[in-house]
């Protein structure tokens, strides 16, 4: 008689990773720290001096145009590390800290301390690596990663069907939730939750049809044909650990977590319409829609994560295949940093 192998289903992490102060470290050095972090958009640079700060897992970046390019700091000042710019984007004339009047130049080369004996070339900005990829800028705190180029091959081989060139940003917006980033994600990673949290999403698109593809510790790519007379299909495109790529008939929303701490996160979207039409914003209502319709479930989830009760669950190797791929790249970190 054949005996029938059964692949045990596998465990979730465990509750205090989402909100415990030791895995936050670890969500912070071991992946947000070695990855590459949507940050800007290239036309968000025009002039010298135009700058966008951002923060990766907490840590405080700057992006500013220099005289030759695109340049990404650590936003701390040297002396006594207070923050260079203070807005979410805007124009400096010169880079001088708001504190004690420290000036570095756009390379990070500090130039003028004021009343103080030291040698400058030991006090320049510390360097972070920004590259540009379609028009979208993004920075990564590691000398290790992979150039961005190749950090994004399996997303630029699965987007090659979305014109994204011939399409133009419509819409930015942010949106944050006290819910920690891989609560969100492990929502994200199925389309089992479809049917009871989106009754709109689950109107137009056929979820008999809904698949999620994973591919190593890199990519997952969702997809749902439209139901007869539904308003859009889906092609949504996560690469690892934090950008997703939302494609539906009338255009695409790209989307990055920014986690703010153990138990807070926002999420950064843009939205690109095919041809120079704005953005419907019905569309964009529906949308956001979703999105709420996520964070309220998410939200829910967190407090009872936090709660005590509640350790670890299973997860279905039928419907859940991308929260198992996305959990097992959490676990690969986390024993890389020694958990
Ligand atoms: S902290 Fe920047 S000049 Fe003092
Ligand atoms: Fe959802």
């Amino acid at each position: 008689m054949n005996e029938i192998v059964r692949t045990r289903e596998p465990d979730t992490l465990p509750a205090r990773a989402y909100w415990a102060p030791e895995y936050w470290t670890l969500d912070r050095n071991e992946i947000w720290a070695k990855t590459w972090v949507l940050a800007a958009g290239v036309s968000d640079f025009v002039a010298v001096g135009d700058y966008v700060s951002t923060t990766v897992a907490g840590m405080p970046v700057m992006v500013v145009k220099g005289e030759d390019g695109l340049k990404a700091f650590h936003n701390v000042c040297r002396h006594r590390a207070s923050p260079l710019v203070l807005d979410a984007c805007g124009h400096i004339q010169k880079l001088t800290c708001p504190y004690h009047g420290w000036r570095y130049g756009f390379d990070g080369t500090l130039l003028n301390a004021p009343a103080m004996n030291i040698a400058k070339e030991e006090y320049g900005l510390f360097r972070v690596r920004v590259e540009t990829w379609r028009g979208l800028v993004f920075v990564c705190l590691s000398d290790e990663a992979p150039a961005l180029e190749e950090w994004m091959r399996e997303v630029s081989d699965a987007a090659l069907r979305t014109p994204l060139e011939e399409m133009h940003l419509a819409r930015k917006l942010s949106v944050e939730a006290d819910v920690n980033w891989k609560t969100y994600a492990d929502n994200y990673a199925e389309g089992w939750h479809v049917p009871t949290i989106h009754p709109g999403l689950n109107a137009a698109i056929d979820m008999a049809s809904y698949r999620v593809e994973t591919t190593g510790h890199v990519l997952q790519t969702h997809s749902a044909r439209a139901r007869d007379g539904g308003m859009t299909d889906g092609l949504w495109l996560w690469r690892l650990p934090g950008l997703f790529l939302n494609m539906y008939s009338w255009g695409m929303s790209v989307e990055q977590i920014e986690p703010l701490g153990p138990r807070k996160l926002r999420l950064n979207y843009r939205y690109f319409v095919r041809d120079a039409q704005e953005i419907d914003e019905s569309i964009l209502d529906w949308s956001l829609k979703v999105t709420k319709e996520d964070l309220a479930i998410c939200e829910r989830v967190q407090a009872n994560l936090e709660a005590g009760i509640y350790d670890r669950g299973r997860l279905s190797l039928v419907f859940e295949n991308g929260v198992i791929q996305f959990q097992q790249m959490v676990e690969s970190a986390y024993r890389r940093g020694g958990a």
